[in-house]
């Protein structure tokens, strides 16, 4: 009696552990391990994921640190590791899931037009190969020679500035299109802004100033008639 007891224990206690055992796989989604994380050579950190959540997630009443909703700081490297990124896991990854829906509450930026699918694609591609902050960019793509708005203004724009400069919020004015980009370009705002030169705002505003190469490019294109080519 004793002996039958004590193997029901033993049973049940097998039973519980698998159980709880098995309930905690399913429930902790992969994470790529440490060592297995590698820099992709085409995407960097700093220039091409960091200034797209700068600009379109950690705005005044959403999340920059101060408004933080719903627990996610998007304004630096370390912030936006606490929340919603599993490294090599990018379905798992409630900032990328909330970029890649096309509708629906947990749609992301709220109130403003999805991303490209290019950067939404950019985004899974830096949490796949494990979300690494690369430090400053060693290897840029970017060549002074070539300045046209559809292939290096507007780009430049869209990572940096739409975020906040588009046609449902736009404080300052658009520059979601090639009129509004002109309009800034010839009024000199444009260039101002983006330089930090004094009586200017600083901007992308209360993000990482753009690299010089592509300052080089946006002033290129400027000075030679800002067209639509
Ligand atoms: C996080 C939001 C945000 C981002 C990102 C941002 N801006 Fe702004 N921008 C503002 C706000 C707010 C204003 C209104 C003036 C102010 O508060 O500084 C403004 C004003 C402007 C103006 C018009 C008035 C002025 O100050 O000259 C221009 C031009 C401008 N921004 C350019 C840019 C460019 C170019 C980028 C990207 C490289 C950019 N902004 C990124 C928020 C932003």
């Amino acid at each position: 009696m004793r002996r039958n007891s004590f193997v029901l224990m033993v049973l049940f206690f097998t039973i519980l552990s698998g159980g709880v055992l098995l309930h905690s796989c399913k429930h902790s989604p992969y994470v790529l391990p440490e060592d297995q994380r590698t820099n992709d050579p085409s995407i960097c950190f700093e220039r091409d994921i960091l200034p797209v959540l700068q600009s379109n997630c950690a705005k005044s009443g959403c999340h920059d640190a101060a408004s933080g909703e719903k627990g996610y700081v998007l304004d630096n490297y370390a912030n936006i590791m606490k929340k919603g990124i599993v490294p090599g896991n990018p379905a798992a990854s409630t900032i990328w899931q909330s970029l890649n829906y096309t509708t629906g509450e947990k749609a992301m930026p709220k109130d403003a037009p999805r991303l490209s699918d290019a950067t939404i694609d950019l985004i899974k591609r830096w949490i796949a190969a494990g979300a690494v902050d690369s430090g400053a960019c060693t290897t840029s793509a970017c060549d002074t020679t070539k300045f046209t708005y559809s292939s290096i203004v507007a780009p430049i724009m869209q990572s940096n500035c739409t975020g906040c400069h588009n046609a449902a919020s736009d404080p300052g004015g658009s520059l979601a299109d090639y009129n509004s980009v002109k309009e800034a370009a010839v009024n000199g705002r444009l260039i101002g802004d983006i330089e930090h030169l004094p009586g200017y705002n600083n901007m992308p505003k209360n993000g990482a100033k753009l690299q010089d190469c592509q300052i080089t490019q946006v002033k290129k294109w400027v000075a030679a008639g800002a067209l639509n080519n």
